[in-house]
């Protein structure tokens, strides 16, 4: 117990001085941006205009670039950081840190009750990557039936032209290059506990097939599987994360993309109130206006697209007229959200310690693993396997394939770091540990 409490000690340090590492990057990425930095813009007109340099934006405005004789402009509300953020194992400490819009739910009645104040966290990457750069890395593509070709009113597209997608992105950053690279996505953690190969074999003894690679073209569940196990597939190359911006800005720079950070824009701009042809934003306390030719593309997640919109006048107008905002189109925008639900069950307690504990992240061994040969515990992606299930049903309808249930394994709880991070960034009350 006592030798438990002393560990904690390094460990306590280290995640202080990585902390503190992270705000003084921050601090200094703004004050370089704004003093020395000659990125600020000088052309008030561009092509295209994208909204949000992080997941979605980056891969647009990274392949409306390709066209040469297009200019784009990648707007991002948040800096750009360093190589120490890659480190897998440092993701829960981007939560309510500086580069996390530390969104939160209002209080709710029926629902968030362990949570202070009835309400739940909702962290989103305010960094240029977006929330590709503060995710846990677990790459399983959407399901094509349901997420895909139910989206479209007519035959618009096809299961093979999602297919074409898919691995399009997936090799983004060889795309330019080599098109026959292997794909970097569908990589195995390069490091797991114990745990994992036990849960494989106990979903390989209850007939759950084990053998699938979820990202495979050919991958399905159907009801006569039940469902499919495996080691987490993650977006991590070389034991580092492969954020959307490793994979777009990083490998080839395009000439005819201008990248902004720190730049929050508030408002779109419009031609004869009615044709998007530019945005407004705010960089360093400055009002600025530029304006597109082409396009404005709005991809400043979930949260923040249907904000900006609405501040512009894009919304429903019986919410929009008591704000004295004037009314450009009256849309439902900010309605039918959808967001994966999630309950953690700590259920397993072991006599014996695996191998992820402080001493684990603490040790120079790890460390120096991490460094110069990409393995070992900082490259720990968080969730080590994932298992997609159908529920039993009555109605053994075995055409449908979509799961109803996704599994994550995850070899710790809540109170693993004794309290450092995880137990505050779910917002739990006291009295619910
Ligand atoms: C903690 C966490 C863990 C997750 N884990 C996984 C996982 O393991 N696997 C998985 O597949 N998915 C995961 N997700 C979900 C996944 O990361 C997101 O669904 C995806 O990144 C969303 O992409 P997006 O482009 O819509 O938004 P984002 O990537 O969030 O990009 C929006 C960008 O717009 C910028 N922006 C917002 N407002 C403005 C403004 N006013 N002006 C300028 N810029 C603005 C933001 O700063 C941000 O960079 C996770 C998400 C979170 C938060
Ligand atoms: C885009 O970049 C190319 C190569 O530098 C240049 O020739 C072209 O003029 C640029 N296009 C625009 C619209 O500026
Ligand atoms: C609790 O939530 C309400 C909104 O639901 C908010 O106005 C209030 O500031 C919150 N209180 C605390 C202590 O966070
Ligand atoms: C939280 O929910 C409970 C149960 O509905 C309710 O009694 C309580 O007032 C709520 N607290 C807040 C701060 O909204
Ligand atoms: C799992 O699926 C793969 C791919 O279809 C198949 O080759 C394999 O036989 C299946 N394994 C089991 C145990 O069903
Ligand atoms: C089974 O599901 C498929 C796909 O949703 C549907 O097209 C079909 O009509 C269903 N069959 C039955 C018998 O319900």
């Amino acid at each position: 117990m006592y030798y438990q409490a002393l560990i904690y000690i390094p460990y306590a340090i280290l995640v202080n001085i990585f902390a503190s590492y992270m705000l003084t990057e921050y601090w200094l990425n703004v004050i370089l941006d704004k003093y020395v930095g000659d990125e600020h813009i000088i052309t008030r007109y561009f092509d295209h205009i994208v909204v949000g340099g992080g997941t979605a934006g980056i891969a647009v405005a990274s392949r409306l670039a390709e066209n040469e004789a297009h200019t784009v402009l990648l707007i991002e509300a948040g800096p750009k950081v360093s190589l120490l953020h890659d480190i897998p194992l440092a993701t829960p400490m981007f939560q309510k840190s500086p580069i996390d819009w530390k969104h939160q739910t209002e209080s709710q009645l029926d629902a968030c009750l362990a949570m202070k104040n009835n309400s739940s966290q909702w962290p989103a990457g305010k960094v240029l990557g977006g929330s590709s750069r503060i995710n846990f890395n677990i790459h399983v593509r959407g399901h094509i039936s349901t997420d895909y070709l139910s989206w479209q009113s007519e035959q618009d597209w096809t299961k093979e032209d999602v297919l074409y997608y898919f691995n399009k992105y997936e090799k983004a950053d060889t795309y330019n290059r080599s098109p026959n690279i292997k794909q970097f996505f569908s990589h195995q953690p390069t490091h797991v506990t114990p745990i994992a190969t036990a849960i494989l074999k106990a979903a390989n003894d209850l007939d759950f097939n084990t053998s699938f690679d979820m990202n495979n073209d050919g991958f399905h569940i159907s009801r006569r599987d039940g469902g499919s196990f495996s080691l987490t597939p993650v977006s991590i190359r070389t034991g580092a994360r492969l954020s959307a911006e490793h994979l777009y800005l990083k490998s080839r720079k395009k000439k005819n993309l201008t990248v902004l950070t720190n730049a929050l824009v508030t408002k779109v701009l419009f031609k004869h109130n009615f044709e998007a042809n530019g945005v407004m934003y705010n960089r360093f306390d400055q009002v600025y206006k530029v304006h597109a030719l082409k396009s404005v593309v709005m991809s400043a997640g979930t949260l923040n697209t249907a904000k900006i919109l609405l501040l512009s006048g894009i919304g429903p107008a019986n919410q929009l007229k008591p704000l004295k905002i004037p009314v450009i189109a009256d849309l439902s925008v900010g309605e039918n959200l959808q967001d994966h639900i999630i309950t953690g069950l700590d259920m397993i307690t072991l006599e014996k310690s695996l191998d992820l504990t402080f001493k684990d992240f603490i040790s120079p061994i790890n460390i120096f693993k991490y460094f110069f040969k990409g393995t070992g515990t900082w490259t720990h992606p968080g969730c080590e396997a994932v298992g997609l299930l159908q529920l039993p049903s009555d109605k053994k309808n075995y055409s449908v394939s979509s799961p109803d249930l996704q599994f994550m394994l995850l070899p710790y709880g809540v109170s693993s770091d004794a309290g450092a991070a995880y137990f505050n960034h779910l917002n739990f009350k006291n009295e619910s540990a």
